[in-house]
């Protein structure tokens, strides 16, 4: 043997994705489709985007290789999978039991609006999917076709009813509050979640519409979305350490039911971010803001073995900046959509 370790039979090495700034990225976000079936303002235009055509979309043999790279020899111990609407991907369910044959088993979790997840959840459950987060506004129905531009909240209920019998749990519950539209409706809708036994946190508004329609002012900031909740709650800090999860964590009422709030903007966690994440079409992304992706898909269609493409994802992460800086006057917002990165 020439140089480096010998080479085990069945035993690979092991490279962490580090970045620069001491983070260790562990947690990976696998987009499978840039398509969905909603329209949400603060996502996408009414009229859909520009779809990426399908030869650059990863098949699944291609996607369950690169999250197999990421679980053998990159450390990667949380599989989550995003879109666009990932639920839209015909080969989901068998994308998901072939993440759950690997070794080690990784954590999956699915982010979901959740129609057609009333059909699917046993599967899902079946096939080794371990948690879902719905993406959910809003529980009135007026309200909901306004964010959504589609009439389709009963289907989300079901979606939620059905994931929370087939075990899928905690069910999370992803929220965005719009000024005018739903600001108001932030104790209304702990109070759904509450009684049904799912986790709601809210999540700031992020500049990441493909229309590029966020404004700073525009967006409901984490203290409007506390001074609502504490006009009809008392929030108490749970204790359990927040390690690198972005929501922070509140007891309502002395518990135990709590909520969560994402404020990426007005208090990023990007200290402590263990992400990385992966388009549908096999680019990898260091940041959701990150201006540059590095692209997997052409060296794994050129024939790079497994630690080949392994090298390129390390070095990917080594361009990782510090923060966001969405408070930087110099900052650009990503060139793709929150729909064709993952969210
Ligand atoms: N800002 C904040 N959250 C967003 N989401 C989609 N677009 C944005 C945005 N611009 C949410 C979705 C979903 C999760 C992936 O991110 O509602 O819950
Ligand atoms: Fe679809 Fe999610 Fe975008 Fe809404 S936010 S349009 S559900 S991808």
């Amino acid at each position: 043997m020439i140089g480096g370790a010998p080479a085990y039979a069945g035993v690979v090495e092991t490279t962490l994705l580090a970045d620069t700034h001491g983070r260790v990225a562990s947690d990976l976000r696998v987009s499978l489709t840039d398509r969905c079936n909603l329209r949400c303002q603060y996502c996408m235009p009414a009229e859909g985007l520009d779809w990426l055509p399908d030869d650059t979309v990863l098949t699944d043999d291609e996607v369950v290789r690169l999250i197999r790279i990421g679980v053998e020899r990159l450390g990667i111990r949380e599989v989550r999978f995003t879109g666009g609407e990932p639920l839209v991907r015909r080969g989901l369910v068998d994308i998901v039991r072939r993440t759950h044959e690997l070794d080690p088993a990784p954590e999956i979790s699915l982010t979901t609006n959740a129609l057609g997840l009333s059909r699917t959840a046993g599967a899902l459950a079946a096939a080794g999917l371990d948690r879902v987060n719905v993406s959910l506004d809003t529980v009135r129905p007026e309200s909901f076709a306004k964010i959504t531009r589609r009439d389709r909240l009963h289907d989300v209920v079901a979606g939620l009813e059905a994931a929370h019998a087939a075990g899928l749990g905690p069910v999370k519950v992803n929220a965005v509050l719009l000024r005018d539209i739903n600001d108001g409706e932030a104790p209304e809708l702990l109070r759904w979640c509450l009684e049904r036994g799912y986790q709601l946190r809210f999540i700031e508004q992020m500049p990441l519409d493909a229309q590029h329609g966020w404004t700073r002012g525009g967006m409901i900031t984490a203290e409007e979305i506390f001074a609502r909740l504490e006009g009809e709650f008392t929030l108490t800090p749970a204790e359990e350490p927040r390690g690198s999860a972005p929501a922070e964590l509140f007891l309502v009422d002395g518990g135990p039911g709590t909520v969560g709030v994402i404020a990426s903007v007005t208090r990023p966690f990007c200290g402590d971010c263990d992400r990385v994440r992966l388009t549908a079409d096999g680019q990898v992304r260091n940041c959701l803001f990150a201006r540059e992706e590095s692209d997997l898909r052409a060296a794994l269609r050129a024939g790079a073995d497994d630690a080949e493409l392994a090298r390129r994802w390390v070095a990917a992460m080594a361009t990782k900046l510090p923060g966001h800086g969405i408070d930087d006057p110099a900052f650009l917002q990503p060139s793709r959509p929150m729909s064709a990165i993952g969210g």
